[in-house]
């Protein structure tokens, strides 16, 4: 049988209105206030959640798992490999089963359909952490991170540079529409968000500016610059065409000088190839002799403090997302 529940799940920005985001990212600051001020909140007492890791995470499974647990319940991860799932049992079925012994699940795979079956048959709350298409959790920790950075997010621009068609990019350009702020995709022709996502943003915008553009002069005026991997996970691409395509549009010191806005700030929803120290930084540097990707360590650095604001905030508003799904009243 199939329930039908799935209106409390988290699969992507457009089934939000402008003030559902707003009540989430809110919600999320209170609960900042709460976690910063050690008062217990437990509102979830003995509840049980699935986390499923088809892509491997450092952030959203340890923001879903200490969310979970602080406010009380007990999480279960469930790891690419670990389970049936794909090899010898289908979406379907293993929603059927999570949805019979967990009170929520979150799933970070390929497919968005994969996630929208998962809620669909399942019959519980689905959060979707991360599909090739959206990442939408992602979402509510940066809109946040902007709120408390800016104290508002009236009448703010935010140019993403980079690779301009994958989940960050789609997430941020809907989200930006639908939250009112004004958002500039700025990335070479074939790397630009595909013509039903530019649809789906214009159709649920809240009167924001929405540029796509492979002019990287589109920065002027931003107050946030924003940028994401070159090649993002599951994707089976020549790097070196990659780098040759986006190196023009590195975030790096002269760029963030094009923005003219002295007050201007650099997000990245991590991980960042910003110098040597990781294996694949590394192997790039042997092959193409090239130490940085998407952001210089120059501006990495002097921008650290609002990125890892931005990664912390992922458990504050998961608890929001998670809380507003499961919410008891
Ligand atoms: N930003 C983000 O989703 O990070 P992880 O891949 O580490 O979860
Ligand atoms: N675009 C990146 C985001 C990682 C958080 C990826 O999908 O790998």
């Amino acid at each position: 049988m199939v329930r039908e529940m799935t209106s409390k799940s988290f699969l992507k920005e457009i089934d939000f209105t402008k003030s559902e985001l707003e009540g989430l990212i809110d919600s999320a600051l209170q609960f900042k206030d709460l976690k910063k001020n050690r008062i217990p909140h437990k509102y979830l007492d003995g509840l049980n959640i699935a986390l499923i890791f088809e892509k491997t995470s450092t952030r959203t499974r340890s923001a879903f798992t200490v969310a979970g647990q602080d406010l009380g319940m007990n999480v279960t991860y469930l790891g690419a490999g670990d389970i049936q799932l794909g090899k010898k049992e289908s979406v379907i079925d293993t929603a059927k089963v999570l949805g019979s012994m967990f009170d929520g699940i979150e799933y970070r795979g390929f497919k968005q359909s994969d996630v929208e079956d998962l809620a669909t048959y399942s019959g519980v709350p689905v959060w979707n952490g991360l599909t090739d298409t959206w990442h939408p959790t992602q979402m509510v920790a940066d809109f946040m991170t902007m709120k408390e950075h800016f104290g508002s997010l009236e009448g703010l621009k935010l140019a993403y540079v980079g690779d301009g068609r994958n989940n960050m990019a789609n997430s941020l350009l809907v989200t930006g529409a639908i939250l009112g702020v004004d958002v500039a995709i700025i990335a070479p022709a074939s790397l630009q968000p595909e013509d039903e996502i530019v649809a789906l943003a214009h159709s649920h915008n809240n009167s924001a500016n929405l540029t796509i553009t492979d002019d990287i002069e589109a920065v002027a005026g931003a107050n946030v610059l924003y940028t994401d991997v070159w090649v993002s996970m599951g994707e089976e691409v020549d790097f070196k065409e990659r780098i040759d395509l986006l190196l023009p549009y590195q975030i790096n010191a002269a760029l963030v000088e094009k923005t003219g806005n002295p007050d201007v700030t650099v997000m990245h929803c991590l991980p960042a190839f910003h110098d040597l120290n990781t294996q694949i930084g590394q192997e790039i540097y042997d092959k193409y002799g090239l130490a940085e990707l998407e952001i210089t360590d120059e501006v990495f650095q002097k921008y650290s403090s609002t990125i890892f604001q931005e990664a912390e905030n992922r458990m504050h508003s998961i608890k929001a997302i998670m809380y507003q799904s499961l919410n008891p009243l």
